[in-house]
């Protein structure tokens, strides 16, 4: 049997999953392909949605600008989607479309491959800069790793305590503005930059400013273009562990593919790789 993936979204011709998922289908000695179904704005979705349909795949991950909108296209979906409002990856089991968000498992995922420590231990000080989708998705995957304390800080408080608003579990949160948390880092083991500051072009800005850091402090910045943003450049000058944003899309779609296959590949060896693409290498 030939699995069959795709990618729905537009534009995405320079997308890194049909590299990635190839590549595991080939750890995981399975035949199959992964291809992409671009559908542009003038198309009509539901008849692309229904052509997608007749090729019968296995899953798909959909993106930009369709991450919500397919939501009415499946039959199940998970608690992430219910948490988040958006799909990414969709996996078809017995007819039934069932929509999934990996944001906030993947993201994880990858700061704890790259540091382990930071997986042994519910204790720890993690602090979350921003209070967009990305930031929402990591928030609530922390909270329920049933992590101590995660504090949000954002340049708008009110959106901070939306995302506050999702915990029902154990972990304490404070919402801080951006200079209040700039006087705070020494006490995180974990500090994660999640908004488009940092961003090409804003490439030469910080959200803040790390001045004192706790030792051994891990500080991880999802922004992934320029791949060394300026506040992993910081981080570095102060000798703190630095995680890069482009290890997330390679534990995003790995888990992706466990969703599809039941099957978690071995990504070692893969993250130098992908940074070699994304650093046209
Ligand atoms: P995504 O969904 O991709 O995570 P988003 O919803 O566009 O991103 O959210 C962007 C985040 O970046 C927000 O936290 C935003 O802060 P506000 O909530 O105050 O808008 C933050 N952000 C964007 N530009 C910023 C800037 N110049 N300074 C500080 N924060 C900024």
């Amino acid at each position: 049997m030939s699995l069959n993936f795709a990618l729905i979204g537009y534009p995405i011709q320079h997308s890194l999953s049909p590299w990635l998922h190839t590549r595991f289908l080939e750890k995981a000695d399975l035949k199959g392909t992964y291809s992409l179904f671009e559908v542009r704005p003038e198309d009509d979705f539901s008849l692309k949605i229904k052509e997608l349909k007749e090729k019968n795949p296995n899953g798909f991950n959909i993106t930009f600008p369709y991450k919500e909108k397919i939501i009415d296209y499946l039959d199940e979906i998970d608690e992430t989607v219910r948490v988040m409002g958006a799909v990414n990856t969709v996996l078809a089991k017995n007819g039934k479309w069932i929509g999934y968000n990996t944001d906030g498992k993947g993201y994880f995922r990858a700061v704890k491959n790259s540091y382990p420590h930071l997986g042994a231990t519910k204790d720890l000080k993690v602090l979350l800069i921003g209070s967009g989708g990305a930031s929402r998705a990591i928030y609530y995957e922390l909270v329920q790793e049933e992590l101590a304390i995660v504090d949000i800080t954002n340049r708008t408080k009110e959106k901070a305590e939306t995302i506050a608003a999702l915990n029902k579990g154990k972990t304490k949160t404070n919402i801080y503005s951006l200079k209040e948390a700039e006087q705070h880092l020494e006490q995180y083991d974990l500090i994660i930059q999640t908004t488009s500051v940092g961003m090409e072009p804003n490439d030469q800005q910080t959200p803040l400013h790390l001045n004192s850091l706790k030792n051994n402090a891990v500080v991880s910045d999802i922004v992934y273009q320029p791949m060394k943003t300026k506040l992993l450049q910081e981080a570095e000058s102060l000798d703190a562990n630095v995680h890069y944003g482009h290890t997330m899309l390679l534990h995003q779609a790995q888990y992706a593919f466990e969703i599809w296959t039941g099957k978690k590949v071995d990504v070692t060896g893969m993250e130098n790789k992908l940074q070699d693409i994304l650093e046209g290498r």
